[in-house]
């Protein structure tokens, strides 16, 4: 995503920081930088993602490739239960948090990671499991999106299980736009992330913003900006764009986050989808 993209995507207090140019002020892609690692650490307080995606893939290890794996959360999960695991982000940042992660959890042995566009990606091989989880396919639109879903289908192996996520329009779903604003903390610097989703179902679109301050020990006070789409299809449209790629929908899955969810984030319920050729 270049920054324009970013830009394009601001909205409301975000767009109007942006406006303003303070001195000091980062704009980056989305899952790169401060607020990329803040990213991070925020999904990976939300452990029901993972055990989601691993409990309904074969239970026999097998062979993994986590699209968009972003810092390894559910890649070192399927590690953890045995399964070979290829992941592939393009942010050198998240792949370099999911190398760390492997290795906390003693599975750098079984986990392969590739810094790479995963749109056009061919690794001239099969895979028995393809995730695209936190939302990832959503962040692609048009022919990305068109290419992505063939990127899924041609590294498939016969028998084996797409898992993917989304947040589906429900009917008559009104626009809605919310806030929330996170404390921050790195090493010795301190600081808060506003966080913030403008959803409207009726276009297709939700946008999701974040803006954070940070302060050094000597007072000096950063500021990073990003933005980014997320995609909103109805539950059938996406089981129709499916079956157009020789994707069958075998099961859907409404409302992953448990009540009890330590990261409070504005997102939606999400539909948890499985599918295969
Ligand atoms: C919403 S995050 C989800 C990360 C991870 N799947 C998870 O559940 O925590 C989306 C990820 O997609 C990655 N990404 C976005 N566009 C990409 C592309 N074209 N190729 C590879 N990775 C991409 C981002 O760097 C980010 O890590």
């Amino acid at each position: 995503m270049d920054i324009s993209e970013v830009s394009d995507s601001l909205f409301g207090a975000f767009a109007g920081i942006h406006a303003l140019a303070l001195p000091r002020t980062v704009v980056s892609p989305p899952f790169d930088g401060l607020l990329g690692v803040f990213y991070t650490k925020l999904v990976s307080m939300s452990p029901q993602d993972p055990a989601w995606f691993v409990a309904h893939a074969d239970s026999a290890p097998g062979d993994v490739l986590d699209l968009c794996c972003g810092g390894g959360r559910t890649a070192v999960a399927f590690a953890a239960a045995g399964h070979r695991v290829t992941g592939v982000d393009l942010s050198p940042v998240q792949i370099s948090a999911a190398e760390k992660r492997a290795a906390e959890h003693g599975v750098a042995d079984s986990t392969t990671w590739l810094t790479a566009d995963v749109v056009g990606l061919r690794l001239g091989r099969t895979f028995d499991t393809v995730v695209i989880g936190g939302l990832s396919l959503t962040l692609f639109d048009g022919p990305r999106r068109t290419a992505l879903l063939e990127v899924v289908r041609r590294h498939l192996a016969p028998g084996g299980r797409v898992l993917l996520d989304h947040t589906p329009a429900q009917e008559d779903e009104p626009a809605t736009e919310q806030n929330i604003t996170l404390p921050l903390a790195l090493g010795a610097r301190r600081g808060f992330v506003l966080l913030g989703a403008r959803r409207q179902p009726t276009h297709g679109v939700q946008l999701t913003n974040m803006y954070a301050e940070i302060i050094d020990a000597d007072g000096r006070t950063e500021r990073h900006l990003t933005g980014f789409r997320f995609r909103v299809d109805s539950s059938d449209g996406l089981v129709r764009e499916l079956a157009g790629h020789g994707l069958v929908v075998r099961e859907r899955h409404r409302d992953l986050q448990a009540p009890e969810s330590a990261a409070p984030t504005p997102f939606p319920a999400r539909e948890l989808v499985v599918a295969s050729a």
